[in-house]
C-alpha cells in the first residue's frame, strides 16, 4: 500500500501490533459504501469510464459480502483489506480506486458512517424505552410512591410522575444524539491526505451519495476532527447516567426494605450459593455499564488533546472505543425496554410508604399559609404538629382538632380534607406538578410527543437528510 520508498521490511511484532484490522474490519459497510461514493466522483472528473465504474461498484458490492473477514491476516486496515480484495474480484482496475483520496479522510468518513447508524439505532432504543415508560405509567393510573431528597422520604407523588422523569431525561438524551447527528453529517471525501485532493473532484457526488448534507468545508479540519467522536460518546455518557440512576432505584426498590418492585424472574438470576436470592443482574449490569460509557468519552478527549493538525495514527485509537461504546449502548438498549415493560409494582407497599412519615406535612403548611398564616410560621407549627405526633405515634391526621387548636387556631375541620392523599398530591396544581390532572395531561403529551419520534425518521428529519 506504500511500500515503494521503503528498502528495509517492517519489524514483523510491530507490524502486527500497528495494524487495526483486528477491528477495524467492522467499517466493512461502510468502507464499500464510501468507495463506491468516491468511484461516482472519479468517474465524474474523467480518471473512470461509465463501463468500468459499473465494474468497480460490482467489485465493492462483491467485497461488502466477504464473510469471516475478521481473521485476514495481511490486512493492515481496512482500507487496505477492500482494495485487496477489489483487486482480486476486478484486477488491475482496483488499483485506479484510490485516484485522489487517502487514507486519512477515508477513515474519517467511514466512522462518520459508522457513528450515524449508531445514532440512528440508539434513538430508536430510547424511543422504545419511552414508550415502555409512558406504558407503565398509564398503567399505574393514581397509584402513588413516596419522593425522597436525601434519599429521606420527602411528599407523596404519583407513581406516573417519577416515570415520566425518565421520559424527560430520555427526552434530552434524544434531542443531544439527534444534534450530533445533524452537526457531523457532512462529507469528509475530496479531502485529501490533508490539503484537499488533488483532482478537481465535484464533492458533492459523493456527499449526496452517502447522504451527507454537504462536502466539509475545510481539509485539514475534515481529516483531523474527531469533534462527531466525543459528542457521540458526551451524549451517550449522559444517557448513561440517567440509565444507570434508573437501574440503581429499581435495585433499590427491589429489596426486602422497600419492596416496591417484584423483580422479573425473566431478567434475574439466582445465587448459585443462597437458595433463596432473586438478584437483579440486569439492573446491576447497566449501572456498571454506563462506566464503559463514560470510559468512552474520557479516553477520545485525552486521545486528541494535544494532537497538532492534522491527522495523526494516535488518531486510531479512538475507533475501538467508540465500537465498544456503541455495542455496549446497543446492548443496553436490546433489555432495557422489555424489562420495564415487564416490571409489576407493588403498588399497595408504594401507598403505605407514600402516607406514613408525615409527607403530608407540606400540605398541612400550605393549609395553614392559605388560612393567611406567614408560610415561615406555618412550618413551624406544623413542625410542632409533627412533633406532637411523633411522641404519641400518630400520624397529623391522627391528631385531634383540639390538639392542632392548641398550636394555632387558624386549624380548622376543613384541615383534615386538606392533608389527604390526594389533596395532598392535588395541591401542586401547576406545570410539571404531582397534581393528578396535571400528570394525566403530561401523560398525554408525552405519549404525543414520544409517539410523532417516528422511529428512524426523527433523527433524519431532524439532519436533514
Ligand atoms: N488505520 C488508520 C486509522 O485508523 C487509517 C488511516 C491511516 N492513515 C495514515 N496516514 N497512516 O487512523
Amino acid at each position: 500500500m506504500w511500500s515503494g520508498r521503503f528498502r528495509d521490511p517492517l519489524n514483523k511484532q510491530f507490524e502486527e501490533w500497528q495494524r487495526s484490522f483486528p477491528f477495524d474490519y467492522r467499517l466493512l459497510p461502510h468502507e464499500v459504501e464510501a468507495s463506491i461514493a468516491h468511484a461516482r466522483a472519479i468517474e465524474a472528473a474523467g480518471i473512470l469510464t461509465s463501463e468500468e465504474l459499473l465494474q468497480m461498484e460490482e467489485g465493492l458490492r462483491a467485497v461488502s459480502k466477504l464473510e469471516n473477514i475478521r481473521g485476514n491476516e495481511q490486512a493492515e486496515d481496512i482500507h487496505h483489506f477492500v482494495e485487496f480484495q477489489l483487486t482480486k474480484q476486478i484486477g488491475p482496475l482496483a488499483l485506479k480506486l484510490h485516484t485522489g483520496r487517502s487514507r486519512n479522510e477515508q477513515i474519517a468518513t467511514d466512522m462518520r458512517l459508522f457513528v450515524r447508524d449508531s445514532i440512528d439505532a440508539a434513538i430508536v432504543g430510547l424511543r422504545a424505552w419511552a414508550m415502555a415508560l409512558i406504558e407503565l405509567a398509564e398503567h399505574a393510573g393514581e397509584a402513588t410512591i413516596p419522593s425522597y431528597t436525601h434519599l429521606q422520604r420527602a411528599e407523596p407523588v404519583l407513581v406516573a410522575h417519577w416515570l415520566l422523569a425518565y421520559v424527560s431525561m430520555i427526552e434530552r438524551d434524544i434531542s443531544r444524539l439527534s444534534d450530533a447527528r445533524k452537526r457531523m453529517n457532512l462529507c469528509p471525501l475530496g479531502s485529501g491526505a490533508v490539503a484537499g485532493a488533488t483532482l478537481a473532484l465535484d464533492r458533492s457526488i459523493a456527499a449526496e451519495a452517502l447522504g451527507f448534507s454537504a462536502p466539509t468545508p475545510n481539509s485539514m479540519d475534515a481529516t483531523s476532527d474527531r469533534d462527531f467522536l466525543l459528542d457521540f460518546t458526551q451524549a451517550l455518557s449522559t444517557l448513561g447516567l440517567h440509565i444507570s440512576r434508573f437501574a440503581e432505584e429499581l435495585t433499590l426498590y427491589s429489596t426486602a426494605e422497600f419492596g416496591f418492585v417484584d423483580l422479573p424472574e425473566a431478567f434475574s438470576t439466582g445465587s448459585s450459593a443462597m437458595p433463596q436470592k432473586k438478584n437483579p443482574d440486569l439492573t446491576e449490569l447497566i449501572r456498571g455499564k454506563s462506566a464503559r460509557l463514560l470510559g468512552a468519552s474520557v479516553t477520545l478527549s485525552t486521545l486528541i488533546k494535544g494532537l497538532p493538525l492534522a491527522y495523526n495514527k494516535d488518531l486510531q485509537e479512538g475507533q475501538e472505543p467508540i465500537f465498544d461504546a456503541a455495542d455496549t449502548i446497543a446492548g443496553i438498549l436490546s433489555v432495557l425496554p422489555a424489562f420495564t415493560r415487564s416490571l409489576k409494582f407493588n403498588f399497595a407497599r408504594m401507598k403505605s410508604a407514600a402516607t406514613t412519615g408525615y409527607l403530608n406535612a407540606m400540605a398541612a403548611a400550605t393549609y395553614l399559609s392559605n388560612k393567611g398564616v406567614p408560610f415561615r410560621k406555618a412550618h413551624e407549627i406544623v413542625g410542632n404538629a409533627v412533633r406532637l405526633g411523633l411522641e404519641t405515634g400518630r400520624e397529623l391526621n391522627d391528631l385531634t382538632l383540639a390538639e392542632l387548636r392548641q398550636l394555632a387556631p387558624e386549624f380548622g375541620e376543613d384541615f383534615f380534607s386538606a392533608i389527604t392523599l390526594e389533596a395532598t398530591l392535588d395541591c401542586h396544581d401547576v406545570v410539571g406538578g404531582t397534581n393528578r390532572a396535571r400528570v394525566a395531561q403530561a401523560l398525554v403529551e408525552a405519549r404525543t410527543r414520544i409517539t410523532g419520534l417516528a422511529p428512524q425518521e426523527s433523527a433524519k428529519i431532524e439532519s436533514g437528510v
